[in-house]
């Protein structure tokens, strides 16, 4: 969260993935002057470590510089649901909820649902 470049919305998201053998992989958002180009944190965690060679996650932890509980946009969901279904999510906000990925995020969208 302390690297975040978000100088647009002024809005610093920190997310940390935990693998399932215990290694930690971090991202921030990187936002773009093109407004659409922008990525959040979330999904740069899960890409550094899909980059770094690991699949299975167990636990994310979502940071803010707000008061409030941030939950992943639907963008970030639909990502974390390809690898990780069964994760839980721990949001930072008075204090810490933990909520399951997948009871937020039901019916992703999948493969099925190309084929008549
Ligand atoms: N953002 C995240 O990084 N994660 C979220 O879960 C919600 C939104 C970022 C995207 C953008 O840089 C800023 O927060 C405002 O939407």
């Amino acid at each position: 969260m302390q690297n975040s470049y978000s100088p647009y919305s002024k809005f610093c998201v920190g997310a940390s993935l935990l693998t399932k053998d215990g290694k930690i992989f971090q991202g921030t958002n990187v936002e773009n002057i093109s407004y659409g180009l922008s990525i959040c944190a979330e999904r740069v965690a899960i890409f550094v470590a899909i980059s770094n060679g690991y699949r299975y996650f167990t636990d994310m932890a979502i940071v803010t510089n707000a008061r409030k509980y941030t939950f992943p946009c639907g963008a970030c969901r639909q990502v974390l649901m390809e690898f990780c279904p069964s994760l839980k999510i721990h949001l930072q906000g008075n204090q810490i909820r933990t909520v399951k990925l997948a009871k937020i995020y039901p019916n992703k969208f999948n493969s099925k649902q190309m084929t008549d």
